[in-house]
């Protein structure tokens, strides 16, 4: 019977395979990567991580591998896609604009697609304060969660290759703004006064609509926030009437632009 120092050894020999294999793939990827720049293909390609789960799984030689095979290649593709945003977005992606613009789902589905770190400033205004933002506007007024948005950005200024997702009124602070860039694209989620009607009918988290959330309302704030979120904005996307996937792709394809 064989000992343990020698089975061990035949891992350690599988391993040593595995990783010159791996290094190999991960290059073979950023080639692949900079062909379809080059030539202005799309970078990211669903249908074909579905080709190689289909094509490694043929390669199997024992089916009762199948679970893990399945397991290995989907951590592989995630480390392809995050490989490539790290070369494509060594930034941050800001997404700005009106509530109801779709900066969560939005940002939340980009970084399912690039691999990227997700963040929102409203998620770490709550972390670190232990209270909700209904809480803080009914106890301390806008002007003190102004300052704590302001914080929040700051705490941020590190941070690459994240996607981070904005409270609807980060405009209104032009050193907000300057700070974001400094570290990131900014891209303007443009949405109309009768889509945010539309998308938010079911939803009290936000004070600022609390006496707002009529069409007239809302299109007084949104005109007084036009200005700020076009100058914010190098990219813009208009939401209307489109599905977060959809959106999201029209952001990929626009920062590869620029
Ligand atoms: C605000 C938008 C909210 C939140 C706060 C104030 C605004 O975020 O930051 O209620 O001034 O537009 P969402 O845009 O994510 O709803």
């Amino acid at each position: 019977m064989e000992n343990l120092e020698d089975i061990r050894n035949i891992i350690d020999d599988c391993d040593k395979k595995l990783v010159e294999v791996f290094e190999q793939r991960l290059k073979a990827v950023l080639n692949i990567l900079e062909y379809k720049r080059k030539h202005k293909l799309p970078i990211f390609q669903p249908e074909r991580e579905q080709d190689v789960f289909k094509k490694v799984n043929l390669f199997l030689k024992h089916d009762e591998f199948s679970d893990e095979l399945e397991l290995l290649y989907h951590q592989i593709l995630k480390i392809s896609r995050k490989l490539q945003s790290k070369y494509l977005f060594p930034f941050n992606i800001v997404l700005v604009g009106f509530m109801g613009s779709g900066k969560t789902s939005v940002g939340i589905k980009l970084s399912t697609l690039l691999e990227m770190n997700y963040i929102g400033t409203d998620d770490i205004i709550v972390k670190n304060s232990g209270i909700s933002i209904n809480e803080i506007f009914n106890a301390y007024g806008e002007a003190k969660f102004r300052k704590l948005e302001r914080k929040a950005i700051e705490s941020l200024k590190d941070t690459r290759n994240t996607i981070i997702s904005c409270g609807g009124g980060v405009v209104l602070d032009s050193t907000n703004i300057e700070l974001l860039r400094d570290n990131g694209k900014i891209v303007w989620l443009k949405v109309s006064p009768e889509e945010v009607l539309d998308r938010l009918s079911n939803d009290n988290s936000r004070p600022l609509l609390k006496d707002s959330f009529t069409l007239k309302g809302l299109s007084e704030i949104l005109k007084n926030r036009l200005p700020l979120y076009e100058n914010a904005g190098d990219i813009i996307i208009d939401t209307d009437k489109k599905d977060v996937q959809k959106i999201a792709r029209e952001i990929i394809e626009k920062l590869l632009e620029c």
